[in-house]
């Protein structure tokens, strides 16, 4: 559908479509996702859209890209508030502070920021520069994700990285006396040659840097990478990968960073507002290569999922045109279910009957023997308190759920 105007919406009959059956759908506060789709160098385990860097890349050129990107996705998003934006990647960390500023500077100017709002960039320590942090700083960004994956020289080698743990060190350090407080540090456990006590290692050394947050993902063999398609010698198998994080999380729990998602730990008030926004089935306008938004449009009562054209190189030369749509989808209302749980069910806190309401605008009854279902498994349970109608306040998934978080969703396939 590249380039061509925005299907019809889907028509609102059949199976969660009766007219009966819509209640309001409620636009959800906004965010802004901004793709920078280059890495030094291409890690053998990353399926994220990220290219490995040949030569100068066109800073200036992406610059203005992304802004006319932007321009036009406007209309999307009139008269609404943005409340975070997340530079991500890729490694938004290679480009410098100027092309940062001139970006945020421009989308300003283009749409409304609410006060306080979180603006997050990821940072790749193998590319912290002296001065770097300070320029971010003053271009507005006030929040930093550094990719540190392990603090083990061993398994970063194996991992492909370009930096060592003491680098990792070095650029937290630097953030901090640029005044960054307010910093997430990425690790991966499972990975090869790793036994448990290396996990614990590792994240007791980041715990004793102080972050306000850290990410804890299992390396997971994705298609089309190097890793799936040899992958390395000495991978922990999936019970010993459970052993792991069932000990990492009462480390981090016991140094006061409480698990709120999936993979999501922080201290207390230090979320990730912008990925929080994600997992609560929130707005997103998404600009740059291969960047994907999702847009409640109420006087439609509509939800439009919308991707751009995938490498930089195409990106780039349609830009500034509706080529550069890579796709445009009406999430119809029957999928409508799976899309809000595979985001809510992420959450530790899960989610409240009227939010599914008003961010899908399909009534609870659609759900109602899918959650009889999972009640009956014990994979979900209503949390304590009701609401005014004597509803469950929360629908939240047990430990077990947790664990079989792929089973749980596949109940609300359409
Ligand atoms: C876009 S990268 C972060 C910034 C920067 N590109 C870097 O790697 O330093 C996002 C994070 O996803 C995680 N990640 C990437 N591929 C993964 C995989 N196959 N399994 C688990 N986590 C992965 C890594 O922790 C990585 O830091
Ligand atoms: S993990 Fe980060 S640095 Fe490595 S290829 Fe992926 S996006 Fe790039």
């Amino acid at each position: 559908m590249t380039g061509a105007p925005l299907p019809r919406a889907a028509a609102t009959s059949g199976a969660h479509g009766d007219a009966r059956d819509v209640v309001a759908l409620v636009p959800p506060p906004l965010a802004l996702y901004i793709h920078i789709p280059w890495c030094v160098r291409k890690c053998p385990y990353c399926d994220f859209n990220s290219h490995g860097q040949q030569g100068a890349l066109p800073v200036d050129d992406y610059v203005a890209a992304l802004l006319a990107d932007l321009e036009q996705d406007l209309p999307l998003a009139w008269g609404r508030s943005v409340h975070s934006v997340f530079f991500g990647g890729g490694t938004p960390s290679l480009f410098p502070p100027e092309a940062i500023g001139a970006i945020l500077d421009g989308a300003a100017a283009r749409l409304r920021f609410s006060p306080g709002a979180e603006i997050t960039l990821e940072c790749n320590p193998g590319t912290a520069e002296h001065g770097r942090f300070e320029g971010y700083r003053a271009a507005g960004v006030n929040r930093l994700s550094f990719g540190v994956q392990s603090f083990d020289d061993g398994c970063l080698q194996r991992l492909g990285r370009i930096h060592d743990s003491r680098e990792a060190e070095q650029a937290v350090q630097l953030a901090r006396s640029a005044g960054f407080d307010n910093f997430n540090l990425d690790l991966m456990y499972a990975l090869p040659g790793q036994t448990q006590a290396m996990a614990l290692h590792d994240v007791a050394r980041a715990i004793a840097l102080e972050p306000a947050h850290l990410s804890h993902y299992q390396l997971t063999m994705e298609p089309n990478t190097v890793f799936a398609a040899k992958p390395p010698a000495g991978l922990p198998d999936e019970d010993a990968a459970w052993d792991m994080q069932d000990a990492c999380i009462a480390a981090m729990a016991e140094a006061g960073y409480a698990q709120y998602e999936v993979s999501a730990y922080a201290r207390a008030g230090r979320q990730c507002a912008h990925n929080l926004n994600y997992w609560r089935f929130g707005d997103y306008l998404g600009i740059g290569a291969g960047a994907h938004g999702k847009l409640s449009l109420g006087s439609e009562q509509a939800i439009l999922r919308r991707w751009k054209l995938k490498h930089p190189r195409d990106y780039l030369a349609a830009a500034a045109t509706p080529a550069r749509i890579g796709g445009d989808e009406f999430l119809a209302p029957a999928r409508r279910p799976f899309d809000y749980m595979l985001n809510a069910l992420r959450l530790v806190e899960g989610f409240r009957l009227r939010d599914f309401e008003a961010r899908t605008g399909l009534p609870r009854a659609a759900i109602a023997p899918q959650l009889a279902l999972a009640f009956e498994r014990g994979w979900l349970a209503a949390s304590p308190g009701s609401d005014a109608a004597g509803e469950a306040e929360r629908i939240v998934p047990t430990e077990l759920g947790r664990r079989f978080t792929n089973d749980v969703v596949s109940l609300f396939l359409e």
